[in-house]
């Protein structure tokens, strides 16, 4: 009787357990959620430390950064979900907001509200009968993700009996590489035009591949120019403007190669974008003049050079920081800047670099400190432009930064106190503008060719002012880290600045996120090989300056591949200086396009859905397409099919998050 009612007993436990089995969110393998920064915090906040909301200190949870995606498969196993979620304490200080959702099935099912930091964690508690899948989302609250640290806490499923759920994400990791290797007969990659001021020193390297070593040749070259036959670099000056049609020649044992050139000496340069690399994303504050000159020898060796990657950046920190606080050190008695110890002697760099036929970017602030808190360039703008053209450099990215300090008025007049980033003022039409008209017209006064570029975000649709101030390029957006939602909201911005592109006047969507990124952390991009390759279509079709972020020395193949189509560059470099623009949305399919020098169009099809797009195309005339046209496949370099536009349809056979890039040429 005692056995049988204990039989009973756990028969009625065990359904019970069976029917109520709890499963931790925390439980579940959180490494497959993509998130704006970081890695996914299991008990952490995403910064590692213990989950706290508005003072509370929660054990068990899910800390993140928005923009955050967990997807989780259900197949009708759980019934209810229920949690806490607010911004973690860590932030205080900060501005941050964010909203969390939750969808079934692609129906939304429940929405926090914006939440702030101080808030309160709100409770929440979902039925899930039936579902098969869930998808936890945390939103940038429509402030940008700044700060947005996000903790999901004590949040729990209720299954059916369930031990365990699965997350999934469904952007496969697949890498494949598309790009053709380069021919063993010399090619020459080199953009169509090349602008230059009269009097500025010229510098041009003929970028080709092909067997080494190979011979150059440029007839018709003006007076003032020479070649050198080895390197196909091309120096001097020239002292009349005006345009010089020449012939750019390339042989080896292989064979020989042509290629008309335009040097077009007047007042515009960077007639076509920038392409180069940049310190930041990978070497941050730690920057130094030795990784610099590795970074051009990389550029070289790993052949990148001889597809028109001239560029070699340095970005924050080669100027004292502010910690260092011996002001004396600085700058000389003249006001002149002083580099750090990690920087000893930036004219040899420069000359470093000009030697391999590269040019040399550089970083300052118009406020008293850059966003890194290095020393601006605040109240010693002509120096600093003085010193840059004696240095050698060619490039300047002026960032806002710690301006909005200035605007607001230096505290107790000293540059030591005022906040290393201040955003504010940027977008005010004269206060906004001020500081870097003061640095355009003090650039164009040197005696060499410096392209000028604006990095303030966006402020003030800048776009509409940057030519104005002598800017050759503009940021248009915030910061871009490696994530998905990082590069699709960039992505998705830009078109409202396309309309004020053109050859000398780019805008600048911020690095590219490829390879091996990430200072202190150092890491493969957390990009999927499908969004490396609409990354790198969207931001050629959109004309924006190429700079490469990663570690030029841990180049992998399908990294290299992703920088090295010369056909997917060439629709960058188009001579023409469109930018792309998005003219049909299918769903999450948004569809550029871009006009080209030659009369055809570039296309890219670009996924931003999570399902594959699986589709015959016959909207042509929405994109100005008509007739019959030969359609090539830019990233695997081939004609794919000849199309009556008018009549036939084009399949399209897309992978989430990816790209199908095209060229459209119209059959006569
Ligand atoms: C800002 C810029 C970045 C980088 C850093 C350096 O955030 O947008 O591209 O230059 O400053 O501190």
């Amino acid at each position: 009787m005692y056995r049988f009612k204990l039989f009973i007993l756990s028969f009625f436990t065990g359904c019970w357990l069976n029917a109520q089995n709890v499963v931790w969110l925390d439980e579940l393998d959180l490494s497959v959620s993509t998130q704006g920064h970081g890695t996914p915090g299991i008990n952490t906040s995403v910064a590692g430390k213990p989950l706290t909301i508005a003072g509370e200190v929660f054990k068990r949870g899910f800390g993140t950064h928005a923009e955050s995606s967990l997807l989780i498969k259900l197949d009708g196993k759980a019934s209810k979900f229920t949690a806490f979620v607010g911004l973690d304490d860590e932030v205080k200080g900060q501005n941050p907001a964010v909203e969390f959702e939750i969808y079934g099935d692609n129906r939304k099912l429940w929405s926090s509200g914006i939440m702030k930091l101080g808030d309160k964690a709100k409770p929440l508690s979902v039925p899930l009968k039936g579902m098969k899948q869930l998808e936890l989302l945390v939103t940038d609250g429509g402030n940008g993700p700044y700060y947005d640290h996000a903790n999901w806490v004590n949040a729990r499923f209720e299954t059916d009996g369930a031990m365990t759920l699965k997350t999934f994400n469904p952007i496969s990791s697949e890498e494949y590489i598309l790009t053709p290797k380069s021919p063993a007969i010399p090619r020459i990659n080199s953009a169509a035009v090349f602008g230059v001021r009269p009097g500025s020193p010229f510098l041009f390297r003929i970028p080709a591949t092909g067997e080494k070593p190979m011979k150059f040749v440029v007839k018709g070259l003006p007076n003032g120019l020479r070649l050198d036959s080895k390197t196909g670099v091309i120096t001097g000056k020239l002292d009349k403007k005006g345009i010089y049609e020449v012939e750019l020649i390339a042989e080896n044992t292989k064979g020989k190669i042509s290629k008309k050139f335009k040097i077009n000496c007047g007042e515009k340069i960077a007639l076509t974008p920038t392409m180069g690399w940049n310190s930041w994303n990978c070497f941050g504050l730690e920057v130094s003049a030795d990784k610099v000159k590795r970074a051009a020898d990389a550029l070289i060796k790993s052949g990148l050079a001889d597809h028109g990657w001239s560029y070699i950046n340095i970005d924050d920190s080669w100027q004292y920081n502010r910690d260092f606080k011996d002001q004396a050190k600085m700058r000389d008695g003249k006001g002149f800047i002083i580099p750090n110890e990690k920087f000893p002697d930036i004219k040899s760099l420069a000359d470093y670099v000009h030697d391999n036929g590269l040019k040399i970017g550089i970083y300052s602030s118009p406020g008293p400190w850059t966003c890194g808190g290095s020393l601006g360039s605040f109240g010693y703008e002509k120096q600093d432009a003085e010193s840059f053209a004696k240095w050698g450099i060619d490039y300047l990215k002026y960032d806002w930064c710690s301006y909005g300090g200035v605007l607001e008025g230096l505290p107790e007049n000293d540059p030591f106190k005022v906040p290393s980033l201040a955003f504010q003022g940027g977008g005010d039409p004269e206060k906004g503008v001020k500081p870097f008209k003061l640095m355009g017209s003090l650039l164009r006064h040197q005696p060499r060719d410096i392209v000028y570029n604006l990095c303030q975000y966006g402020m003030g649709d800048v776009w509409r002012w940057g030519d104005n101030v002598d800017a050759q390029s503009w940021r248009t957006t915030n910061d871009i880290t490696d994530t998905w939602a990082s590069v699709k909201s960039i992505a998705l911005a830009q078109d409202k600045a396309a309309p004020f592109a053109k050859p000398g006047n780019w805008n600048d969507p911020d690095m590219l996120v490829v390879g091996e990124v990430g200072w202190g952390n150092p890491h493969k991009s957390r990009l999927k090989p499908d969004e490396q390759y609409l990354h790198i279509s969207l931001w050629s079709i959109f004309s924006a300056p190429l700079l490469i972020g990663c570690d030029l020395e841990k180049l992998d193949d399908f990294t290299l591949n992703l920088l090295t189509n010369d056909e997917v560059i060439a629709v960058n470099q188009d001579a023409l200086g469109k930018q792309g623009v998005c003219l049909q949305t299918v769903d999450e399919l948004k569809i550029y396009v871009k006009a080209l020098e030659d009369g055809s169009k570039a296309v890219a099809f670009a996924n931003f859905g999570r399902e594959k797009v699986n589709m015959s195309y016959n909207d042509f005339s929405k994109l100005g397409i008509a007739g019959k046209q030969t359609i090539r496949d830019l990233w695997r370099q081939k004609d794919i099919t000849k199309l009556n536009t008018t009549n036939e349809s084009l399949p399209l056979d897309i992978p989430a998050h990816g790209v199908a890039y095209y060229k459209f040429n119209g059959i006569k």
